[in-house]
């Protein structure tokens, strides 16, 4: 069995899609162990309640420092004896100590076609340069932010008429699809890390990186 924790720090719309995929036993061999969450108020931690899993809250603001948050955040993780951390709307930028503890056992989605528009407000930055496509893209964790190696990507047309909102809209389903598949394969084991290097079924993800198309 693989434990894993989800970060959150807002609705929490990826962590019930991945709640919703192991009820459906479509995790895998992954079982959501713990919610971290650094906002109180956070709704992803209802879901988790109602779920019945176990939350922990670690607010940044009571650390002086990031590093001793995230050395909080790494107890917790410890305590709860994760195999995979899974960074799901969570909104702090991690200590590169943090990150190296959890490389190769930490994920992010974020909401764009890495490696291009790394960073935030990913949707109105497509809109302004007129992009053509647009998606979401699930990717380990390294220091550098939202660089580490693609795993799985959903690509999207983008329409005449949409905004940062329509945009949004659209993508959430998709990421709601990719995320539990690339858990799903790291909790199966067909998705792994070894010196550096991510592979899935036994091929450097570089060569094998899987590319869902939606219009
Ligand atoms: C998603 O858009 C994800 O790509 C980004 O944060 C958002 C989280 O949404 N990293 P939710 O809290 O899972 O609904």
């Amino acid at each position: 069995m693989k434990r894993i924790a989800v970060l959150v720090s807002g609705s929490g719309s990826n962590l019930q899609a991945l709640i919703d995929a192991e009820h459906q036993n479509q995790l895998g061999r992954g079982k959501i162990v713990g919610v971290l969450s650094n906002k109180s108020d956070a709704y992803a931690l209802t879901r988790a309640q109602q779920a019945n899993i176990d939350t922990a809250i670690i607010s940044h603001r009571d650390f002086p420092t990031r590093e001793s948050f995230d050395q909080q955040m790494h107890q917790q993780l410890l305590d709860w004896n994760v195999d995979l951390v899974v960074l799901a709307g969570f909104m702090r930028i991690l200590s590169s100590d943090f990150v190296s503890q959890w490389q190769g056992r930490m994920l992010n989605i974020h909401p764009s076609l890495l490696p291009h528009y790394k960073g935030m407000h990913t949707h109105q930055r497509v809109l302004n340069t007129g992009e053509r496509f647009h998606g979401c893209t699930v990717h380990f964790v390294t220091a550098e932010l939202d660089a580490g190696q693609a795993i799985v990507q959903a690509v999207l047309d983008v329409r005449q008429n949409d905004t940062a909102e329509t945009l949004a809209t659209r993508i959430h389903p998709l990421e709601h699809k990719i995320y539990p598949q690339a858990v799903q394969w790291f909790c199966n084991e067909d998705l792994t890390w070894h010196d550096n290097h991510a592979y899935l079924q036994n091929k450097p993800l570089q060569e094998s990186l899987k590319v869902c198309y939606f219009d």
